[in-house]
Formats: structure tokens, sequence, C-alpha cells
């Protein structure tokens, strides 16, 4: 089976959990809030990061539902970043998933308060018994998706984005937008930002499927290794796709990065270069699964798929 057959394969159990989801949170919760964490939430992402849970959990002989809370919890935390990183405040952009961002199809408080609900039912769902039966695993999980998602991982990461584009002067001022200078970034710079904005959770998308799994402390840092490359293989490839990729097949606006002033790999070394920086990233990730002994060909497969994506 191809990648893409698996990873279509999942696609559809996930999107059922995530809609089951919504729907439990219950009548009191506002229509409009309701509507617009659906419209944030389900249709058109590839899933990715749930995929990447249930298939390291795998590993360890765990079916797919064990580890669908897991998932559905990393992918409701990526729903919300992109919610926000849509708004006009961050990126702006008006299409996401082939339909309007959010803030587009309601309006920008809305947005902010879907991204806001969506955040915390992540943490709600893997707090709750169905979960895991464990309360101390419940508690690992949710330790490794806050720690990813906040000021070490993914918002820490989208801060240092924005700042790389020139926005905020030395003294904390806000720099106008057509006083803004691109911050030059190092190679090593711009690797840090990406492993924080986009690795975090990516990375933590593969350990909460390594606890779920009762993964071994060399197991799960072998994983975290795999996670970690995967990450900074997906962003930049991600940032190929900005470069030369297809907006009807990405769902989404190309060709922003570079007006934008992003700190990308693709800016800084050009597209050759950033796509052998890409292709020795899944090199990393292959060789971080060798030691495991374990069936590792999905997970192999995964990081293959970063070279070639689409989508
Ligand atoms: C896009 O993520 C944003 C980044 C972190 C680069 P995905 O490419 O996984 O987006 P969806 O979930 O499939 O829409
Ligand atoms: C997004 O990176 C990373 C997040 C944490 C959401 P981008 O800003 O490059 O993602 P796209 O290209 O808008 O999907
Ligand atoms: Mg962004
Ligand atoms: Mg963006
Ligand atoms: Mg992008």
């Amino acid at each position: 089976m191809s990648f893409e057959t698996h990873l279509t394969a999942s696609q559809q159990h996930i999107e059922s959990h995530l809609a089951r989801l919504i729907a439990d949170l219950g009548p009191e919760v506002p229509t409009r809030l309701a509507s617009a964490m659906r419209h944030g939430v389900l249709g058109g992402g590839k899933r990715f990061r749930p995929f990447l849970t249930i298939a390291t959990a795998k590993l360890f002989g765990q079916p797919a539902a064990a580890a669908l809370d897991a998932g559905a919890s990393v992918e409701l935390v990526h729903c919300y970043s992109l919610i926000h990183d849509d708004l006009p405040a961050m990126d702006n952009d008006d299409i996401r998933r082939g339909a309007p961002t959010v803030h587009r199809a309601f309006d920008e408080a809305t947005a902010i308060l879907a991204g806001d609900t969506i955040l915390t039912l992540a943490f709600e769902i893997l707090a709750r018994p169905e979960a895991h039966a464990d309360p101390a695993v419940r508690s690992e999980l949710v330790l490794t998706l806050a720690r990813a998602a906040g000021g070490m991982g993914m918002a820490g990461g989208q801060t240092y984005d924005l700042s790389a584009e020139g926005r905020f002067a030395p003294d904390g001022a806000l720099v106008p937008i057509d006083a803004r200078r691109p911050q030059r970034l190092t190679q090593d710079e711009i690797e840090r930002l990406q492993a924080m904005k986009t690795g975090a959770l990516i990375r933590a998308s593969v350990e909460l499927g390594a606890i779920v799994g009762g993964a071994s402390a060399a197991e799960r840092a072998a994983l975290v290794a795999y996670g970690r490359a995967l990450g900074l293989a997906f962003q930049i490839s991600d940032d190929l796709l900005d470069a030369e990729g297809e907006a009807a097949l990405m769902g989404k606006k190309v060709a922003k990065d570079s007006a934008a002033g992003k700190a990308t790999l693709v800016g800084l070394l050009g597209i050759p270069e950033a796509r052998r920086r890409l292709d020795t990233a899944v090199d990393e990730a292959l060789a971080a699964l060798t030691p495991l002994d374990r069936p590792t060909d999905v997970l192999a497969e995964a990081a293959r798929f970063m070279a070639s994506r689409q989508t």
C-alpha cells in the first residue's frame, strides 16, 4: 500500500472522531461558536499528526482506537494554531483547506474564541478517563502536549516567526508594515524557529503515540529524534510548496512567504539547497528509526512522504 493510501484510510476514522468530540460539547455551547469550531476543525485537513500518533502506538501493538483521543488532541491544537495563524494580525490569509478561513467565514472575534475553545477541548479530552485508563499516563500526555503547544513550542515559534518579519523594534514598538525590514536569520536560527513553530507538534504527535504504546525510555528517545527530524522536513516542504506548489492542491494561497519576509530555508538558501536540506532531514528521520526493534515501515514512509508531498 502506498503511503497516501495509508493516510487516506485513516482520515475518515479521525474525521468522525473529531466530529463526535465537537458534537458532544453540549447544548450550552453557543451555536455560533460551535459552528466556527466545526468550520475550523472538520473537512480538508490531511490529518497527518493523528496519523502519526496512531501509527506510533501501533508499533507497540496498540489498536488505532487506543490512540484516537491522543491523536485528536494534537490535531485540535494544530487546527487552533491554523485558525490563529490565518488571522489578519498574523499571516492574514483568506483561504484554508480550500475554504474561507474562520475569520472570513465568521468574524475575527469568533475565530479567536473558536481557537481558544478548540485548544481547551484538546486538553479536556486528554484528561478524561476515555483517553487512557491510567491517570499517570493521562498526565504524561497532557504534559507532553502542553509543552509542545506553549512558549517553548508552537506559540513561541510563531512569535519568532512574526518577529523575523521585522514587526517589532528593539524597544518593543510595533513597526508599521511598510517600514518592516526582515531580520537576517542564520540557518541554525531558522531551524530552531521551525523546530518550535511546527516541529514541536509533529514531535509531540509521535511522542503521544509512544506514551500510549508504553514505549521504553530508549524507544521514546529514538521516536523523539525521529519526530524532530520529521518536523523540520515538514516545514521545509511547506516552505518549498509555498514557493513552487499549486494553490489548488494546497487549498491555501502560495507565494506568500517571500513577500511577507518570512524566515525560511527557501529564502535563505534557495530552492535547490533547501530541497537538499529537506532530503537530509528525511535521512535523519530514517536513521533515528534504525535502533527500534519494531515494524517501523509506515513511519519510514511518512518521512519519505515529506520529500514528495504536493499538498
Ligand atoms: C500546515 O499544516 C501548517 C504547517 C504547520 C506548516 P498541514 O499541511 O498539516 O495542514 P492541514 O492540516 O493538512 O490542512
Ligand atoms: C504555520 O506555518 C505554523 C503554525 C504553527 C500554524 P505557516 O504559516 O507556514 O503555515 P501555512 O503555510 O499558513 O499553512
Ligand atoms: Mg505562519
Ligand atoms: Mg500561515
Ligand atoms: Mg507555510
